[in-house]
């Protein structure tokens, strides 16, 4: 591989840019609303410290002993059976295609911010109202903004690793560190905060249902950007002195205090008007601003604040969605960044389209397979689904099917003999029974 390097301090932003994003800000609180708080907080923090940094550094040694595009990595890296495996490099379109409707998602948050600047919508009902109009109708809005999106996330993937990837996350991860740091300490000094405490770390464990574990699971995965290729593709750019273990402890911890706090603040800010914590996805478009709105003025700047700091950290998630099959393109085909960018970045675009029209109410019948939405099957399907069944693949991969002495050469000297045999236990066989089950659970072959 000729692309440039990350630096060390470029691949952790990066990393973190790729993992902090809508999943932090938008649905992990509405999820730990909808299965009831603390019990389910508990859960997932423990999958995704210990299932996503065992993970985490499994995506990060594939990366650096292949040094290549994903598919080119599965197929040299298999002791055996490489022409079978690089078909699990496939793995990699699976985030172009969340990216379609994760643009479109991104394109609602501009909105928002614009929103904020001069019509908060007063009241519940007008809060509804207009998010649903947005949704269902203003296809104009959601498409310009749709546009935006694709045009930013192309402008940056034609610079590259360096000059695009890496400069972009060093600009916008610290400052969306300041906006969340600013916005906590607000929460912090209002009543509620106690109460949005007691919510999210009082575990209830007669709420926590089976169904509660496995979407912890399926959250942390998709929190972390784990199963797509895309841990395992910034991995290859890696620079060469880098500790992966030490990498993967810092991702999984900031992710993971990103998501508590944006929580905290969502939470409080909700809690201190009297909002529920149980209105699932429309949480942050729906609750949120008519809050925003009591709260006034310093609510509207509250506002522009919280929907710019969820622009950022899903502008450099949608970045990362891209990559993978950028390179991929360029490695094996010969193609220039140029070609290889246009085609990713078209194809999600147009892909972005179709789910878009499919909320909007005079084409949401053409768009429909049985009772979801396009949006809402691409969305299920993948983060539900493939997302699990790729995370099975690495760690099966890793498990099984790598050179376990290299393996162990690359590990011991950084987390020592029994350290190296726990993960490798977690790999082979604690992480593919947990995946299965999610995805068991997911599709509704077996409830658990
Ligand atoms: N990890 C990102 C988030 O939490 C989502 C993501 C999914 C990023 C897939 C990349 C790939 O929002
Ligand atoms: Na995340």
């Amino acid at each position: 591989m000729k692309t440039a390097r990350f630096s060390r301090i470029g691949f952790i932003l990066a990393a973190v840019g790729s993992a902090v994003g809508l999943g932090n800000i938008w649905k992990f609180p509405y999820v730990t609303g909808e299965y009831g708080g603390g019990a389910f907080v508990l859960v997932y923090l423990i999958t995704a410290l210990f299932i996503g940094i065992f993970v985490l550094i499994a995506e990060l040694l594939i990366g650096k002993m292949g040094q290549s595009d994903a598919v080119s990595m599965f197929e040299n890296l298999a002791t055996k059976h490489g022409k079978i495996w690089k078909l699990a490099g496939f793995i990699v379109v699976l985030p172009l295609i969340i990216l379609s409707y994760y643009s479109v998602v991104i394109g609602w948050i501009f909105h928002y911010i614009v929103i904020s600047f001069n019509n908060l919508p007063t009241t519940v009902k007008e809060s509804t109202d207009n998010f649903l109009t947005l949704l269902t109708a203003d296809y104009q809005t959601q498409l310009f903004y749709h546009t935006v999106v694709f045009v930013i996330v192309t402008a940056i993937i034609l610079k590259g690793i360096k000059d695009g990837i890496e400069k972009i996350n060093k600009i916008l991860m610290p400052l969306l560190g300041v906006i969340l740091g600013i916005l906590f300490i607000y929460s912090i000094n209002i009543d509620s905060f106690s109460n949005a405490v007691h919510f999210m770390f009082d575990p209830d464990f007669s709420k926590l249902s089976s169904t509660a574990i496995v979407v912890a699971i399926g959250q942390a995965f998709y929190t972390l950007s784990l199963g797509m290729g895309i841990i395992i593709t910034y991995a290859a750019s890696l620079p060469k002195q880098s500790n992966i273990v030490k990498s993967s402890m810092i991702i999984a911890v900031i992710d993971t205090v990103v998501a508590i706090v944006a929580g905290l603040i969502i939470f409080t800010l909700l809690f201190d008007k009297g909002a529920e914590s149980t209105k699932g996805a429309g949480l942050v478009f729906i609750s949120l601003p008519s809050v925003f709105y009591e709260f006034g003025n310093a609510g509207q700047f509250l506002s522009i604040l919280f929907f710019v700091a969820i622009a950022f950290a899903g502008l450099t998630s949608a970045i990362s969605m891209m990559e993978p099959t950028v390179l991929y393109l360029i490695e094996r085909f010969k193609m220039t960044r140029t070609k290889a960018a246009m085609i990713c970045s078209l194809f999600f675009y147009l892909l972005g389209i179709v789910t878009l029209f499919s909320n909007v109410n005079e084409y949401s019948e053409m768009l429909k397979v049985g009772e979801k939405s396009f949006f809402d099957w691409v969305d299920f399907v993948c983060s539900t689904i493939l997302v699990p069944f790729g995370g099975i693949l690495v760690v099966v991969f890793v498990g099984y099917f790598m050179d376990k002495e290299k393996i162990n050469e690359e590990l011991i000297p950084l987390m020592g003999k029994t350290f190296v045999k726990i993960w490798f236990f977690m790999v082979r066989y604690i992480i593919p029974v947990a995946l299965v089950a999610v995805i068991l659970n997911e599709t509704g072959i077996f409830k658990f």
